[in-house]
């Protein structure tokens, strides 16, 4: 009986306390319902052809947990924190933070680099750009400064990181 109660307050407390927790992440195909169009910037195509989709799935390969293991890791490379920083998003992340439609498979992803967005995805706050970055959108005067927070020798599979270059592999700007 005692535990009913507690139980009760316990559900009617969560979805307030809920309403001021961090923004959940709703996965790549939320995003592109939007960012997709030559119109938009085909930014779900420019991503789908990029080795970033693929990020989750070379962690699955035998040359990963190959190289998981010389480095002294005893779990596989895909469930190794050290691995999943760089090649995916939400591994750390609370299960109530991860949408029903957010999948780790996805590897490197909008919302690894533009931040969980549940707050900012509707019309109206993309819509307006100071709206949006304070519901969470990240964005970025210096873009090199966010590549190389993965691209540098932390890697075990490091080549030099030429900016110019990769930017230009993965750049999906929305044409004017
Ligand atoms: C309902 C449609 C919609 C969804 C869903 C949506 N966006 Fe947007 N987004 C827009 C529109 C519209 C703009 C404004 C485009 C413009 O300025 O021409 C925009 C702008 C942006 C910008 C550029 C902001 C700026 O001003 O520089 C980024 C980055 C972005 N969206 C990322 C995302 C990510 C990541 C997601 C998923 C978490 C997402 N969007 C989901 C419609 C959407
Ligand atoms: C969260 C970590 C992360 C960030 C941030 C990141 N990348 Fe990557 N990137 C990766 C990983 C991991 C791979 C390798 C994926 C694979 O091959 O499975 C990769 C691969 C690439 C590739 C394919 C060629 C190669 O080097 O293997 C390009 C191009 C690239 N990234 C460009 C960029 C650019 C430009 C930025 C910054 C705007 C950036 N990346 C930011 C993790 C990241
Ligand atoms: C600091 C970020 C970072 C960490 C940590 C990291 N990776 Fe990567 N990984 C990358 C990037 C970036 C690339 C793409 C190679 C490049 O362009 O430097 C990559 C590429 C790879 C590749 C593809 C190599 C190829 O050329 O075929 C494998 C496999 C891989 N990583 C496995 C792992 C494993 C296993 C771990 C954990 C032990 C790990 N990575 C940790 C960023 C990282
Ligand atoms: C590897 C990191 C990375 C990934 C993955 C990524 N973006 Fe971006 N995105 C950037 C950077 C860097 C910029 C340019 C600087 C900025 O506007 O913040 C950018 C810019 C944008 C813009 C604005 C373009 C403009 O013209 O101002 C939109 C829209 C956008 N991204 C949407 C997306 C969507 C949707 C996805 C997933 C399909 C995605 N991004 C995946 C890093 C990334």
């Amino acid at each position: 009986m005692f535990a009913r109660i507690i139980l009760t307050v316990a559900f009617l407390v969560t979805p307030f306390f809920f309403s001021f927790a961090q923004q959940s992440f709703v996965g790549v195909q939320t995003c592109t319902m939007c960012h997709k169009s030559e119109k938009q910037g085909k930014q779900l195509s420019i991503w789908e052809n990029s080795q970033h989709s693929k990020a989750y799935e070379t962690l699955l390969t035998e040359k990963a947990d190959k190289i998981a293991k010389e480095k002294g890791f005893e779990t596989k490379a895909a469930e190794t924190a050290e691995c999943l920083k760089c090649h995916t998003s939400g591994y750390n992340a609370d299960a109530s933070l991860l949408g029903k439609k957010f999948k780790i498979e996805q590897g490197v992803q909008c919302e690894t680099c533009h931040g969980p967005g549940s707050d900012y995805k509707s019309i109206k706050i993309m819509k307006d750009k100071e709206k949006a970055v304070a519901k969470g959108l990240i964005l970025y005067e210096k873009p090199e400064e966010l590549c190389v927070t993965c691209h540098n020798d932390e890697s075990p599979f490091y080549k030099k990181f030429n900016f110019e270059k990769s930017w230009a592999e993965i750049k999906h700007t929305i044409p004017k």
